[in-house]
């Protein structure tokens, strides 16, 4: 037997496989053991702000006892019971009722998950089963965007528009296809931000057209993009897909998984931000605040009457759902959330801090090494840009973040960006910590890199 008990370092590596991990790597794991605000404490006892609340979800930040107490009575109450067929409990019920308040137009019909990917899963499932019901069993194709991000089951994985994601996996190929995606930062020189616009939206028509109205079935798309590096569509962006989507019949899928439930300051940000109601909404994390494991697939009522009641086709049976769909507990949290949301005024908050927050990350384009800075609400990036190699601006990124790491600020790393997406409670103060970490991250990164510069020029 070992005499020297294993580190929790040692027993991770020996034992966990973590999401998007290089398998190759024997990096010891950051573990990140408790959590009070804004703030995360690793089990060394390392005081970080958490700018990225965790992965885009604790938008109420760590340690909230209403939450917890929420969570512990339904636990005790009715820790869980099946949803399947005509089987129910409260939580779901309350929380479906509650929602339906709150969500655009006429989507006001619920499937949960216990993810955004499952939630994603079902909304494209749900898109196949209702054209099957109206006899249109040829509409199967799935239009995505280049950068995008919607999950981690097969399908959902197959919708993903990152190229490093799609090295070595399988995926499905015959009914997904994917068009540019709308990052106005990357338009062609000397084009209009509207030419733009309309050159993307032509893309996703040209795409249905070739494909053919009887095959396309849905476009999906999230109101920002998140992981692929916050990017804002140029303005009328979502209303005319959408209106493209409508000429051909084609449904559009909105995915709010990090946008819904206050992060750009609304409820939802489909409506609210971008003036469109799509057919299908899906959500999950910050719906929960993070704190339980939920989604949902939010469907609207016009499609639900053309395939339910007495429009229900003959032998039909909707057989797509999780044994965790509507769990008391998990529904319970968001119930709690949304009660704290609408007493604390979150979404005020947010448009409020939110503002403060780009206006002092704007600053950093003084630096030469950030190439643009970008966002809306509690979410943004900063983009590193040194030259054309990718690579190099990669690296550039990514040292940046860890200095930001080494100074007590955990930031998202993705390629050449660093991402930022802090609790939605978070105070000015916060937010001027986060930029101070920064901008010492950017200047101790530019003194390496002019450092290195002139050793390789003294040798
Ligand atoms: C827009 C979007 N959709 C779907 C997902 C998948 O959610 P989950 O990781 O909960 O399955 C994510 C996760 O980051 C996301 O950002």
């Amino acid at each position: 037997m070992n005499s020297k008990e294993e580190t929790l370092a040692e027993k991770d590596k020996k034992h966990i496989i973590h999401p998007w991990s290089d398998l190759g790597s024997d990096a010891d794991p950051m573990i990140i053991e408790s959590g009070k605000g804004i703030h995360v404490f690793d089990h060394q006892g390392n005081k970080y702000i958490d700018s990225i609340s965790g992965m885009w979800c604790v938008n109420l930040g760590y340690g909230n006892r209403e939450m917890a107490q929420a969570i512990a009575d339904q636990c005790v109450k009715l820790a869980y019971y099946t949803p399947f067929g005509d089987m129910a409990s409260p939580p779901s019920i309350q929380l479906a009722d509650k929602l339906s308040r709150l969500t655009p137009g006429d989507l006001n019909h619920f499937q949960f998950t216990n993810s955004g990917s499952t939630a994603v899963e079902s909304a494209i499932r749900f898109a196949h089963y209702y054209f099957n019901c109206l006899g249109q069993p040829d509409k199967k194709h799935i239009i995505y965007r280049e950068n995008a991000y919607h999950g981690s089951t097969y399908l959902c994985a197959s919708l993903n528009g990152k190229k490093c994601d799609k090295s070595y996996f399988n995926y499905i190929t015959d009914i997904v296809h994917s068009i540019s995606d709308p990052n106005p930062f990357k338009r062609p020189a000397g084009m209009s931000v509207e030419d733009f616009c309309d050159l993307r939206v032509r893309e996703l028509e040209d795409k249905i057209l070739e494909l053919s109205p009887e095959k396309a079935a849905c476009f999906i798309a999230e109101p920002v993009m998140g992981s692929g590096g916050v990017i804002i569509p140029p303005p009328g962006y979502h209303k005319k897909t959408l209106d493209i989507c409508r000429k051909y019949g084609v449904l559009y899928i909105s995915d709010e998984v990090v946008t819904a439930f206050g992060r750009l300051g609304h409820y939802f940000a489909s409506e609210d931000v971008f003036g469109i109601v799509p057919d299908i909404i899906t959500v999950a994390k910050g719906i929960s605040s993070g704190y339980q494991p939920l989604g949902a697939a939010i469907i609207s009522e016009k499609l639900m009457g053309r395939i339910s009641g007495e429009s229900a086709s003959e032998n039909s049976y909707y057989t797509n759902g999780y044994t965790y769909s509507g769990h008391p507990v998990t529904c319970a949290a968001a119930l709690k959330y949304l009660e704290i949301m609408e007493r604390d005024r979150i979404n005020e908050h947010v448009l409020e801090v939110g503002t403060y927050f780009m206006e002092r990350l704007e600053t950093l384009r003084e630096f030469p090494i950030v190439g643009d800075v970008r966002g809306v609400g509690l979410m943004a990036c900063v983009e590193c840009v040194v030259s054309d190699n990718e690579q190099e601006n990669i690296a550039v990124a990514q040292r940046v973040d860890e200095f930001c790491q080494g100074k007590g600020l955990i930031v998202r790393p993705y390629e050449n960006l660093c991402i930022l997406s802090p609790p939605l409670i978070i105070e000015k103060e916060g937010i001027d910590q986060i930029v101070d970490i920064l901008r010492q991250s950017i200047i101790a990164t530019m003194d390496e890199r002019n450092k290195a510069e002139r050793d390789k020029e003294t040798l």
